[in-house]
């Protein structure tokens, strides 16, 4: 697949995803989505890949939301069928991902774009980023997992609070709140994002796919979290990295994770 709303750069095992529709300050459409979907995809399979960080193009937004002027003229179903399809291709799909996801947040990440950086395994912002989730201004509700990644991330009073003022808060509000982890220069946030990738590359690839599984299972009414952690411990001692970093371990020596 051709990508013309997103760009993919890939270096010592990270790859930075950019969505990059800035004269639309980067508001998902539907081909974007797809295009999202197909990256993630792509990337999350790439062995050399240990990292995504996705962020927005230019200065002012990691984006704005969904595109607006799409679904401005969609019916009851095709309103259900917009949600449920970006839910499955994209906001599920990036936080069920393998490879962990770092959503740099470079400016507004308003509606579709705050739920994407709250798909993503975590979040750092720039001074000048500014998060909230507006729709009720618009007639309609957060549709890309909004309502449930919020209260999961903020608690419900500031969840409840922030969706029906359709209010939008400060990069460190975001902080204070346990929105994003860390607040940083524009200019260093890349680099910024990329040092924590540093330290992620070090460890075994595949017990971090394990801790993210075993991690999602606690927002996962389905499942039991406590054994899918079992579950996932258990396996850890069948591979290989398990034997690698044991072994580097009593060998006083660096773990070589293939
Ligand atoms: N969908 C479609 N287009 C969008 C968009 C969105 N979510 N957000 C911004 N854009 C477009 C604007 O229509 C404008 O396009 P134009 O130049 O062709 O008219 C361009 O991006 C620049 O936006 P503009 O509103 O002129 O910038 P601003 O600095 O005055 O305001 C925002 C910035 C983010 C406050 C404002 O764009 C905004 O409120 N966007 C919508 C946010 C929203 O409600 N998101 C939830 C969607 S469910």
């Amino acid at each position: 697949m051709e990508f013309k709303n997103i760009l993919v750069e890939q270096k010592d095992n990270i790859a930075v995803i950019t969505i990059n529709r800035p004269t639309k300050l980067n508001a998902l459409n539907k081909s974007t989505i797809e295009e999202l979907h197909e990256a993630f995809k792509n990337l999350d399979t790439n062995t050399k890949v240990k990292v995504i960080i996705i962020t927005g193009s230019g200065e002012k937004a990691f984006v704005a939301g969904a595109d607006i002027s799409e679904f401005a003229n969609y019916t009851v179903e095709k309103g259900q069928e917009l949600a449920r399809n970006g839910q499955k291709i994209l906001f599920d799909f990036v936080q069920n991902l393998s490879t962990p996801v770092v959503a740099a947040v470079n400016g507004f990440a308003l509606g579709g774009g705050l739920e994407l950086a709250m798909a993503a395994h975590f979040r750092v912002a720039s001074e000048n980023a500014k998060m909230g989730l507006p729709e009720v201004s618009l007639g309609v509700i957060p549709g890309y997992g909004g309502t449930q990644r919020l209260p999961q991330l903020v608690g419900k009073g500031k969840a409840m609070e922030l969706i029906m003022t359709a209010g939008m808060i400060s990069a460190e509000d975001a902080k204070d709140w346990g929105l994003v982890n860390y607040v940083v220069e524009q200019e260093e946030l890349l680099p910024f994002c990329k040092k924590i990738a540093g330290k992620i590359i070090r460890n075994s690839s595949v017990a971090i796919a394990a801790a993210i599984k075993s991690i999602n299972a606690n927002y996962n009414n389905a499942v039991n979290g406590f054994d899918v952690e079992i579950e996932q411990f258990g396996k850890s001692f069948g591979t290989h990295d398990f034997k690698e970093g044991t072994t580097a371990f009593l060998e006083k020596r660096k773990p070589n994770f293939e």
